[in-house]
């Protein structure tokens, strides 16, 4: 076994990791979702983890198990996890958001569920949720903060836009397009978008992926 050439890279650091789908309840048994499996956060937690750094995964609803090591803090709605990622921000050097958070969420949720014969689930109305990379962003100081942007046009321009919107350090800017990255795909094909410049990076997959964000991180 060759040892790991990045071990210990990440020591002393503490890294707060935002992972998987929100549910948006709209009854007790009803939700509004999305179609993240939260592969790509829990690859992000388990690299960091073995590069040395003290991880929280802030996981939405999902059927994967959080990697060994890593404190798992598990939420179902957007508000849950902007509470939960904000309070365990306090404690963190570097914030990673990978999750797919519903951005809008049904205004007045049911206290119990909906029959169809008398109370007709036609329309829903949302309100739009608070943005968890720029609240981070925000308050960030000399911390890291980086997001992602999962796309299916205009890529680049998206992502750089995201970047000045949010206030980040980072973009990884993922096609989801592609046969080759995105929604449960092993793989992804993604750019490392910052003030600096734009850079390609191969299709990988997204343990590989996890490393080269991460070292990125590592050399801001
Ligand atoms: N994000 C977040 N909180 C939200 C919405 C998004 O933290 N309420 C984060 C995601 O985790 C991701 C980044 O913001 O890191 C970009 O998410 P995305 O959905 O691409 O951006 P939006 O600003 O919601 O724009 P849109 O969905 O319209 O493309
Ligand atoms: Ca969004």
């Amino acid at each position: 076994l060759r040892p790991d050439p990045d071990a210990g890279l990440l020591a002393g650091e503490r890294v707060l990791i935002t992972a998987g789908p929100t549910h948006e309840p709209i009854d007790p048994v009803r939700y509004i979702g999305n179609r993240s499996s939260g592969k790509m956060g829990i690859s992000l937690a388990r690299a960091a983890h073995e590069l040395g750094a003290e991880v929280t995964l802030v996981l939405g609803p999902t059927s994967l198990e959080p990697p060994e090591g890593v404190r798992c803090i598990a939420v179902e709605t957007a508000q849950e996890m902007h509470d939960a990622a904000l309070a365990a921000f306090d404690s963190a050097s570097v914030a990673i958001c990978s999750a797919a958070v519903a951005d809008y969420t049904p205004r007045n949720p049911a206290d119990h569920k909906l029959k169809k014969a008398n109370e007709p689930l036609d329309r829903i109305e949302l309100v739009q949720t608070a943005d968890i990379l720029a609240d981070l962003s925000r308050i960030k100081g000399r911390r890291r903060v980086v997001g992602f942007a999962a796309e299916t046009n205009d890529l680049l321009a998206h992502a750089q836009a995201k970047l000045e919107r949010k206030g980040c350090d980072a973009i990884v800017a993922n096609d989801v397009t592609r046969s080759d990255s995105g929604f449960g795909s092993d793989t992804d094909k993604a750019w490392w978008v910052t003030s600096a410049g734009t850079e390609e990076l191969p299709t990988l997959t997204k343990d590989r992926l996890a490393r080269e964000i991460l070292r990125r991180v590592h050399d801001f």
